[in-house]
């Protein structure tokens, strides 16, 4: 695939995006993209960057490429860092997609996030990994394993700030810690390895537990489990600097019903009173049980985030917020079971055809209204 979106010929096709788009979105879209009203200029007179999750896919998409541009301060990589896709088979690594996102952030001029180096659903590990290669000393091979993984990706992105080195590590409906081959055969130090194997190669980048515990009511066991997660890696030392919000909120459709602010408030005091910062990892919305219409949908939608942002920025060790992709038509959302009226999901910042909704602008207030840090 051809990497249309380096320095040398974007000016081209930012002029092309516009032809395509026609004048009233480019317009919409140019006039607040490099200016002062950009996401990540509101982020940063707050202290904090905004930015996205990019596809390699899309680095062969214009416009795509161009709201990265005018709006984010960070890319994070949807896909192509997680493990099956950076050792599909022991000891083959194929960087390369990713390196063409790297390359793309640097050009650009984008901070770099790295997601992910250890997803504890075993479906997400590599065939290989699954099928388990243990050989005679499981242990000690397991661990090996884990270490090599961690150590030689770390060691490709030096220039990554920050890492989610443990994904969804907490099963939502026990509370309890998920199990892997890893945690079947080391028990949760295998959680505790992966971040003393971050920190070893990555000294000074940020490292992340990163899950979807969110302020919807279903959510209460799974927001006790981080905290006990936590509280343990806490007592044993272990190098961990931040909790990921993932932020995929509205989930089930929820939105309509009151969330439990008071409980998030509660459960973020108790995050930031251990001592660790905050990120939101993976913005998006989900508007499952909203109405069809898009003007009241997008309304509801951005009242519900507008809400959530207000609460969750108010703490000021909150430094990173990250939307899950851009534009609705892209979102791993539309993938899930239709809504019921079969009509597609307006989760992001940009409807699909890369207007700024009603969600962006309450992200844009949002900013504005963040206590500086
Ligand atoms: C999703 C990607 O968006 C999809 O393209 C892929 O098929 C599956 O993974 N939580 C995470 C992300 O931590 O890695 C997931 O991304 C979304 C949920």
């Amino acid at each position: 695939m051809r990497i249309r979106c380096s320095r040398r010929d974007f000016i081209t096709l930012a002029a092309a995006a516009a032809a395509a788009v026609g004048a009233s979105s480019a317009g919409a879209t140019a006039g607040m993209g490099n200016g002062p009203e950009s996401l990540d200029t509101l982020a940063r007179r707050r202290g904090l960057r905004f930015g996205s999750a990019m596809s390699y896919w899309q680095l062969s998409d214009p416009r795509y490429c161009a709201l990265m541009r005018e709006q984010c301060g960070i890319l994070v990589t949807e896909n192509e860092l997680k493990w099956p896709q950076v050792e599909p088979r022991p000891g083959t690594f194929t960087f390369q997609r990713g390196d063409a996102l790297a390359r793309f952030a640097a050009d650009n001029h984008l901070l770099l996030r790295g997601h992910n180096l250890l997803w504890q659903k075993s479906r997400y590990l590599p065939d290989w990994v699954r099928s388990d290669p243990l050989g005679a000393h499981p242990r000690a091979a397991l661990e090996q394993l884990l270490r090599d993984h961690i150590t030689r990706e770390i060691g490709h992105y030096p220039q990554v700030v920050s890492w989610d080195v443990v994904n969804e590590a907490i099963g939502t409906q026990t509370g309890e810690l998920r199990q892997t081959l890893f945690t079947r055969h080391l028990g949760p130090e295998a959680i505790d390895l992966c971040y003393r194997a971050a920190r070893a190669a990555a000294p000074h980048a940020q490292l992340v537990y990163n899950d979807y515990m969110s302020w919807e009511s279903g959510s209460a066991t799974h927001r006790a489990g981080v905290l006990r997660l936590l509280e343990g890696l806490r007592k044993r030392n272990v190098p961990v600097d931040a909790l990921g919000l993932q932020s995929h909120i509205g989930s089930n459709g929820q939105t309509r019903s009151p969330p439990e602010e008071a409980a998030w408030r509660r459960f973020l005091d108790e995050v930031t009173g251990m001592g660790y910062g905050l990120l939101i990892t993976e913005f998006d919305v989900n508007d499952g049980g909203l109405p069809t219409d898009p003007a009241r949908r997008d309304r509801m939608i951005a009242d519900y985030a507008r809400r959530y942002l207000d609460i969750t920025l108010s703490y000021r060790q909150l430094d990173y917020v990250l939307t899950w992709g851009l534009v609705d038509k892209d979102s791993w959302l539309q993938r899930l079971p239709p809504r019921a009226d079969g009509t597609p999901r307006r989760p992001l910042l940009f409807d699909s055809d890369y207007r700024p909704t009603a969600l962006y602008f309450a992200m844009a207030d949002a900013f504005r209204a963040a206590p500086v840090r």
